[in-house]
């Protein structure tokens, strides 16, 4: 950094007045995947990378990241987009800058090991369509699990980018788990695997200035590739963990354009090029041109996005990060697990319970899907522990991860824990210490016959193979099986102008009560969450004369004995919908503003039949069968049984998934299936009678 040259930076024409550095630090462009992941849910559509993708191939990225991570699973569950699409759509824009993926490993793109056989298939298919660098990382650092993918990636002759997850149980590096040596002896594990490069992966952004600095400084003297660090801003303190890394002689860093920088995002990419312009790590970029990628992500990019920003505080900066090391998205899943029930006044207990948790799952490191696990098993043992009774409600991956199939963990799991998981467990009582994937069977064949001629080619039957429930859904909306839901399409710009025209009349009064004649509300209704400054509004949309896009079905009612109605219930759609084509042309009745805490669903969607009250037990108070209730609200995966099969307490009935983590139902009483009121995909509110048994 010595040889600062006195550049006049008002003067300057960027691309001939800049001296050319000795070791330009490479940057990596996370904007359209960590970006938005980060910020807006995973939620960019691909239609909204295209503008700026031409642009962004000129700056001299070493890479962009496009792709893995939840994009998978986003793209087909909530965009209606088909994942493979987007790596061939992209390309055709990015001439020359490569496209780098992260890669759960042998999770793929999911939250579990998969069979050998969908991994390969997987890759073969990544590779096929285009990616050309896969970051690849274990939650729980256990490069087993990289023993199939990494032979895949060599073979096409693909960069293959080794993770270590960053993770501590100290306030900073050190203590006896996650030390220095660990680090170091991880890198040297992923040289030895073939690593062209190697990543520090710092998800929740907790890596310190002066621990960055250290780390790097000991990996580059302890391993010849190229070190990366990934360290998200969180906690606030990623720019200065860059800098120190550049100090000790990091290669690669990631960061975002700015509109996609900060909060739980990354660092800006501006601030730094200008930190080290005319030195000799300076990256080389063109500053205007960085200006004019902004400029059209605001104008034309970030409108059809600013609702998902999460605008709930000032700050942008987490500190409970620092306080609890609770990673961003996991604290937003867990706010969001505990609103949906109710229970957002046990954010405290969860944030006490956490680390015992994690301690019990042998101090994983949170990261997906770990950081699902952890998070869910907490939430859970908040909620339905007693004083006598500990670990009450076990999820099947926390079963799974005790078994050993996420691994090995750092430290042991607790025995007690490990033993009451594992008990009944169906694939034995005794944990295992191999790789996983050796005992999985192999899944595609099983998933071919399953899925039949739905999946035309092998892009969608790894997807399905990956997603078989969500996967299958999305299959028939693009072969138009099926009609796909109005919360799955894109929001246009005409549709953002609508919206603000009718924030800027709220704000300005001139929206009035709904007036006493208003037509009754049809089933075509949408709601939309408005929010102005601080004050939220719940607004519903009828599109006069439009055709029915929702649906909202009675609750069925389970009366005494009767077998459930053929026709299964659709639970009501939550709100936060698409925007509606003619909102100003709408009578948009402003509902009564509602705290933002609120948990709004139901309110303004409900026709005349009142769809899925909260409290469902009071439907069935007078039937002779024992309802089994959703305990939390979730998407069903799958039910066990049948109507007219006998079930024992305890006995799993039905997969109920929540967050991602998949809770398995037990039977409440002695008996026999009497109804079974949802089926698979079916979303389910907390209290919905999942069947009765009688
Ligand atoms: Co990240």
């Amino acid at each position: 950094m010595s040889d600062h040259n006195q550049v006049k930076i008002t003067d300057m024409n960027y691309d001939v007045d800049r001296p050319k550095a000795e070791n330009p630090v490479k940057i990596m462009d996370l904007s359209l995947r960590d970006g938005h992941q980060s910020l807006f849910a995973t939620r960019g559509r691909t239609e909204d990378m295209i503008p700026v993708a031409e642009l962004m191939d000129q700056v001299g990225f070493w890479a962009v990241e496009t792709w893995g991570g939840a994009t998978f699973d986003t793209m087909h569950r909530f965009l209606n987009e088909d994942p493979w699409e987007r790596i061939r759509t992209l390309k055709r824009y990015f001439k020359k800058t490569p496209f780098s993926m992260l890669l759960r490993a042998q999770n793929l793109v999911g939250y579990r090991n998969y069979a050998d056989d969908v991994a390969n298939a997987f890759m073969d298919r990544a590779c096929e369509n285009g990616m050309d660098i896969f970051r690849t990382f274990d939650a729980l650092n256990d490069y087993r699990n990289f023993q199939t993918v990494v032979p895949k990636i060599k073979e096409y002759g693909k960069h293959f980018q080794g993770c270590i997850c960053y993770t501590m149980t100290e306030p900073r590096l050190g203590g006896k788990v996650y030390n220095l040596d660990y680090y170091v002896n991880k890198g040297k594990d992923l040289e030895k695997m073939g690593a062209d490069s190697i990543c520090i992966k710092d998800m929740a952004g907790l890596i310190a200035p002066y621990d960055a600095y250290e780390i790097v400084k000991a990996l580059k003297a302890a391993v010849k590739v190229p070190i990366h660090l990934h360290s998200h801003f969180t906690s606030g303190m990623s720019p200065m963990s860059h800098l120190k890394a550049i100090e000790a002689g990091v290669d690669i860093i990631d960061t975002c354009m700015s509109p996609y920088a900060y909060r739980t995002s990354h660092a800006a990419v501006e601030p730094l090029v200008m930190s080290l312009l005319g030195t000799n790590r300076d990256t080389g970029f063109n500053i205007k041109l960085l200006a004019r990628i902004n400029t059209i992500f605001e104008k034309e990019i970030m409108p059809k996005y600013k609702h998902l920003l999460d605008d709930s505080k000032m700050s942008i900066i987490d500190i409970n990060v620092l306080l609890h090391q609770t990673p961003g998205g996991m604290l937003s899943n867990l706010v969001n697990q505990l609103r949906e029930m109710d229970a957002l006044d046990k954010i405290d207990a969860v944030y006490e319970e956490l680390p015992k948790v994690r301690k019990d799952l042998g101090q994983i490191p949170l990261v997906t899907p770990t950081s699902q696990i952890v998070g869910i098993q907490t939430v859970n043992n908040v909620l339905f522990d007693t004083p006598e009774e500990r670990y009450k409600m076990i999820t099947g991956q926390v079963k799974d991860l005790c078994y050993g199939l996420y691994g090995k963990t750092a430290v042991p799991i607790n025995k007690e824990v490990q033993e009451k998981a594992l008990k009944g467990y169906d694939r034995g009582e005794k944990p295992i210490t191999c790789r996983p994937a050796e005992v999985l069977e192999p899944e595609m064949e099983k998933a071919k016959e399953e899925i039949g001629d739905l999946a035309v080619d092998m892009d969608d039957l790894v997807l399905y193979s990956i997603y078989p429930v969500t996967g299958k859904k999305f299959l028939k909306w693009k072969y138009g099986k099926e009609e796909p839901p109005a919360s799955v399409k894109a929001i246009t710009m005409e549709e953002v102008k609508a919206k603000d025209e009718l924030i800027k009349k709220a704000k300005a009064g001139e929206l009035v009560e709904k007036k006493k004649d208003a037509p009754a509300k049809g089933e075509n209704t949408r709601t939309f969450n408005v929010f102005v400054d601080n004050e939220y509004f719940e607004v519903g949309v009828d599109e006069v004369g439009g055709s029915s896009i929702l649906k909202y079905v009675q609750q069925l009612q389970v009366s005494g004995g009767a077998p459930a109605d053929a026709t299964v219930p659709v639970a009501p759609v939550a709100p936060a919908l698409a925007a509606a084509p003619t909102l100003a042309a709408a009578p948009a009745p402003v509902a009564a503003p509602a705290p933002v805490a609120a948990p709004a669903p139901a309110a303004a969607p409900t026709p005349a039949a009142a769809p899925a009250p909260a409290a469902a037990p009071a439907q069935v108070a007078d039937t002779d069968g024992t309802p089994l209730l959703a305990p939390m609200p979730g998407m069903i995966v799958k039910y066990e049984k049948n109507v007219g099969d006998s079930v024992s307490e305890g006995e799993t009935v039905v997969i109920l998934e929540a967050m991602k983590m998949e809770n398995a139902l037990a039977a409440p009483t002695n008996g026999t299936v009497k109804a079974i009121n949802y089926g698979s995909g079916d979303s389910v509110a907390k209290g919905d009678v999942l069947c009765v048994i009688g």
